[in-house]
């Protein structure tokens, strides 16, 4: 009797400790804040083909199709909504704006098809079994596999611009698809196009501080590296810090599906370099690119913020000696996102939650704007802090 009552005050112990570690981030106010940012949006542009983007130099919204890299987060987000809320109404529209990027399954031109499909579809698979989605990510793990070149070893990303076969590190975040696809349909060609790619960029990404390259540019005849360059970044020398923050989550969902010690080994020094980055800085959220020499007068990105606060809370899943480290590292990042600073009240910001991002600062596009992957990978970052912390 004594020892069943010591267990019942440990277990409730336990669980009174990783509900008041659940209530340290205010998720709950933040999907309240969602469901009344997106169901704005969607009151004002009902159409399911025009997903939200950013805002444009006039301050309209900025809404894309299919065609662009982005389309996939808009519905990602309405089926986080879905699943944090468990209301039908969130799954209808997510179904409505996943089911208009079915085409995307088809475009053999860019490199994006992971970003649009598994945000939208692949999410939409997870949440409801749909069949027929995970037939459009097969096709779609068909269409990306064919921008890739065995002479160089990696999927080609862009078709234009001063390049000869440009990889970017974005691109490793469009390698899940072939994992999975790779995985559900027991399909291994997928799976050794990924690897390919990923050893390719563990041979040429990194600095030796641990801080990566934006663009790897080969020669396509003979796969030899011909320049590592950046493009969105402050210069070819910078650390851009989305780059860093796509590196962080790449290699760490690399090794969540193959369980490969090397990936666990580049996630974790990419994410050492954004640890040591971030904590030069007060609140903890990423100037643009941490080697802009304007510091501290230059724009933080949100979306920077976000991916890593996501991709942390996985790699802190993955080694009880570094648990403590990125776990902390993601909740500090998060808890700065929640505040005023950050997050938007409601009805303003353009129905966004988070304020601040930079899609591409050289370019001179979209500086210090609300971004939708900013706003995805922070609801799928607060997901993973509530799912993984009550474990
Ligand atoms: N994938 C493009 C970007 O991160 O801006």
């Amino acid at each position: 009797m004594k020892i069943k009552l010591s267990l019942f005050i440990i277990g409730q112990f336990l669980f009174l400790s990783a509900t008041a570690q659940i209530d340290q981030l205010p998720v709950k106010k933040i999907i309240d804040l969602a469901e009344k940012q997106y169901q704005s949006y969607i009151d004002k542009f009902p159409d399911s083909t025009q997903h939200l983007y950013s805002i444009r130099p006039n301050s309209n919204i900025q809404a894309v199709t299919y065609k662009d890299w982005t389309s996939g987060f808009f519905p990602g987000c309405l089926w986080y909504l879905y699943d944090f809320t468990k209301d039908k109404k969130w799954e209808s529209d997510a179904k409505k704006w996943t089911a208009t990027l079915e085409p995307a399954k088809l475009v053999t031109t860019m490199h994006d098809l992971g970003f649009i499909l598994f945000s939208s579809f692949g999410n939409g698979y997870l949440l409801t079994k749909d069949s027929s989605y995970k037939n459009i990510l097969l096709q779609g793990a068909k269409s990306l596999s064919t921008r890739f070149n065995p002479i160089v070893g990696s999927i080609k990303s862009w078709d234009n611009g001063p390049w000869h076969y440009p990889v970017i590190v974005d691109n490793l975040m469009n390698l899940e698809l072939l994992f999975w696809v790779a995985q559900t349909f027991h399909d291994t060609s997928f799976l050794h196009i990924a690897i390919s790619h990923l050893n390719n960029d563990i041979k040429y990404r990194f600095r030796e501080d641990g801080s990566t390259f934006h663009v790897l540019d080969f020669d396509p005849s003979t796969g030899k590296l011909i320049a590592k360059k950046t493009w969105q970044g402050y210069t070819d020398s910078s650390c851009w810090a989305r780059g860093q923050a796509w590196a962080i989550y790449g290699f760490t969902m690399a090794y969540r599906y193959t369980h490969n010690k090397e990936y666990l080994l580049y996630a974790k020094k990419a994410a050492n370099y954004f640890i040591d980055q971030i904590n030069k800085i007060d609140d903890h959220i990423p100037y643009w690119d941490f080697n802009d020499t304007a510091i501290p007068n230059t724009q933080r990105d949100v979306s920077a913020a976000s991916i890593a606060a996501s991709a942390l809370l996985e790699l802190s899943e993955f080694d009880p000696a570094t648990k403590k480290t990125y776990y902390n590292a993601a909740v500090e990042i998060l808890r700065s996102l929640c505040s005023d600073a950050y997050l938007a009240t409601p009805g303003t910001n353009h129905d966004f939650l988070l304020q601040h991002g930079v899609v591409n600062k050289p370019g001179g596009k979209g500086v210090d704007v609300p971004i939708i992957y900013a706003d995805y990978y922070f609801l799928q970052a607060l997901w993973r802090y509530q799912h993984y912390s009550t474990k």
